[in-house]
């Protein structure tokens, strides 16, 4: 589908040999394009352009994970920033509209938005006026901020604290013992994600939805996961080191109400960082909420680096 609006030509690319046109725009994650398109995680139905000429005005695309056959996150949204007037803005809103129109499942709730920035991206005024640009071209189509999130690495040669043997590690016995510790560790939770999921459905649905979403399309196998106890075998908590499409990653982690503030996460992600090292990694990543302090604080301890941010935003 193809709209022509004031000159300005507004549609998806025609498949991997438009993939130099939609580079046009510099961003993280174009070097990942042509794979993702091979793998199926991109189409070119849901990469798209705003034209002028042959000028490039704006983009967007989503990406699903590997298998799945619908858009899970639209994680590329640019406009030309070389404009000095603001109708470079106007130039994105239609370009979601048109596009979300054809994308976005009707009826559902869209995507949710992610954008990745630097650390002090407030703080550089270029940086501040890029990421605040495309954030009002976005709430202009309904979409609000959810959360700001960091992004962490561990990097080979980063001492990983020793075991305080105040905690033991076992495998997760099935998917039924992951899931009911996952619905446990929902109340008081700090995590924007979750607590949004609360307010529209139960803690068990929101444990089911975050497994079938995340845990269930790790590709390695589930005996890297743990539960960390007691020396009397109560749980205390659980990580799920695991390896996505990208990177060996840490996954979800937590501690259950009735054992935090003993700082008993230290452990549990120290223990999940040396299944994952014990492999020769070239590295972990990992993400927590900016607002979700212990959990970022504990990052830091166990020698996480914060190298990026996420803006995450999304539509009621
Ligand atoms: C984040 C989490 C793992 C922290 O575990 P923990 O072992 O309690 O962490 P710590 O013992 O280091 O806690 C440090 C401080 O934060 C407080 N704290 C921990 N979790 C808290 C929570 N959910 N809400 C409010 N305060 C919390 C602790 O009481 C402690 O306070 P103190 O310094 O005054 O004693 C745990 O809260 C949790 O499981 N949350 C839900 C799941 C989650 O967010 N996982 C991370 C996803 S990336």
């Amino acid at each position: 589908m193809t709209v022509e609006q004031n000159d300005l030509t507004i549609r998806p690319i025609s498949g991997r040999e438009e993939l130099d046109l939609f580079s046009r725009q510099p961003y993280a994650l174009n070097e990942e394009l042509a794979d993702d398109l091979a793998a199926g995680r991109r189409r070119p139905q849901w990469m798209w352009v705003a034209l002028h000429g042959d000028r490039l005005l704006a983009r967007a695309a989503w990406w699903c994970r590997t298998g799945d056959d619908t858009p899970f996150l639209l994680d590329i949204f640019d406009i030309d920033d070389s404009s000095a007037d603001r109708g470079h803005v106007d130039i994105g809103v239609r370009l979601l509209q048109t596009a979300m129109a054809q994308v976005a499942p009707v009826g559902a709730r869209p995507p949710e938005y992610i954008r990745i920035v630097t650390p002090d991206w407030r703080e550089v005024g270029a940086a501040k006026r890029l990421v605040e640009d495309r954030m009002a071209a976005l709430e202009r189509t309904g979409a609000r901020l959810l959360v700001e999130r960091l992004r962490l690495e561990w990097r080979p040669g980063t001492p990983i604290p020793e075991p305080s043997g105040r905690l033991a590690f076992r495998p997760v016995r099935d998917t039924e013992e992951i899931l009911s510790l996952m619905t446990l560790v929902l109340d008081g939770t700090l995590d924007a994600h979750s607590r949004d999921d609360l307010t529209r459905m139960s803690a068990r649905e929101a444990a089911v939805r975050h497994y079938e979403d995340e845990l269930a399309h790790y590709r390695s196998p589930r005996d890297w996961w743990r539960i960390a106890t007691l020396p009397d075998g109560e749980p205390v908590g659980f990580v799920t080191p695991a390896r996505n499409d990208y990177n060996p990653i840490i996954g979800y982690l937590a501690v259950l109400p009735a054992h935090r503030g003993n700082g008993y996460i230290d452990d549990i992600l120290a223990e999940g960082t040396r299944i994952l090292s014990s492999q020769d990694v070239p590295r972990i990543r990992a993400a927590t909420d900016l607002g979700n302090t212990p959990m970022a604080n504990a990052f830091q301890r166990v020698g996480y680096v914060n190298f990026e941010r996420t803006i995450n935003m999304t539509w009621n």
